[in-house]
């Protein structure tokens, strides 16, 4: 069976340890070697990722190169309005094609039903490289980062706050996952998927949801939002009116746990969704956060191409 990383909940709690497991001790074990440098048992020596784009991106696109390069191997990155597919070849035949020249897919695309068709038609694995329904390499750099930083992930209590994107969705799915609860705020007409919200309570996931950003922020340990526009969405003046009240801002971040962290995937729009004094302040964790994309996407790798 070829492992796709198509969400979070295809890997299960098993496939989610054991990639972080990876990730925490191979970070560790080259810390101090020149980043291009590969790792001392380069597990993915002959091995081609090749990436396609279909939105801009630069912590994925550099993150996933240079873990192809640690890990040994190699990568094809392509603009998807570069290829045959922006003049109409289909995901499918696309992905036998690039079956037969590649070991990987990681795909960045609008529509998340093109990722599930390409690997549908994939013999090789098909990595989420961020779609408009979920983000889950993202999450995995983020949890990484709450584990080194709180020394465990189970148990610790995340408040969300903005829109209801991708990037929650995601992480809705881990909590279910690896049990911590998530509390959620967005304001009227932007919450998440209902649907990705009821599947996680299915799997026992403690999701909670308000219209109120002081209460859901009350005690949290980790405070987390994100841009209010996603790439491919519309600049409007309305929804950005209505996620001002939800702007992490130091008074907000004061009701967190004393101790409590902050993240945000990036990039961030400083003075919207985050004020500079949070994003810079000492509860900020962003650039180990960012930092962690290259160690979770290397085990990301690995757990796809069958070396976990
Ligand atoms: N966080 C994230 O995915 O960043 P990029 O859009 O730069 O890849
Ligand atoms: N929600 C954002 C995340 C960017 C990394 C977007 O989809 O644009």
């Amino acid at each position: 069976m070829t492992r796709h990383f198509i969400d979070l909940a295809g890997a299960g709690s098993d496939g989610l340890r054991a990639m972080l497991d990876a990730a925490r001790t191979r970070k560790q074990a080259r810390k101090g070697l020149p980043k291009g440098r590969a790792d001392s048992d380069a597990p993915l020596a002959g091995y081609t990722l090749a990436m396609i784009f279909e939105k801009n991106s630069t912590r994925t696109r550099v993150s996933f190169d240079m873990a192809m390069r640690q890990l040994g191997g190699t990568t094809i990155v392509m603009e998807a309005g570069s290829m045959q597919l922006g003049r109409g070849e289909t995901i499918a035949d696309t992905a036998r094609v690039l079956s037969r020249y590649v070991d990987a897919i990681v795909i960045r695309t609008d529509d998340h039903q093109k990722i599930i068709d390409l690997a549908e038609h994939a013999d090789v694995p098909v990595i989420n490289g961020l779609t408009d329904q979920s983000h889950p390499c993202q999450i995995m750099a983020d949890l990484l980062t709450v584990l080194e930083h709180k020394g465990r992930v189970e148990g610790l209590e995340w408040a969300w706050l903005g829109d209801g994107n991708n990037v929650l969705h995601s992480i809705v799915e881990a909590a279910s996952l690896l049990e911590f609860p998530v509390r959620i705020a967005c304001p009227e007409g932007y919450d998440p998927d209902p649907r990705v919200i009821a599947a996680a309570r299915e799997r026992g996931g403690a999701i909670s949801t308000s219209r109120d950003p002081a209460e859901v922020v009350r005690g949290a340990d980790i405070v987390v939002t994100d841009t209010w526009i996603s790439m491919g969405q519309e600049h409007a003046e309305a929804k950005l009116a209505a996620m001002m009240p939800y702007q992490v801002s130091e008074a907000l971040m004061a009701q967190a746990a004393p101790d409590a962290a902050f993240l945000h995937c990036l990039p961030a729009h400083r003075g919207e969704e985050v004020v500079d004094a949070v994003m810079d302040g000492p509860q900020s964790l962003i650039w180990d956060e960012a930092e962690n994309r290259l160690h979770a996407q290397k085990a990301v790798l690995l757990w796809c191409l069958g070396k976990l």
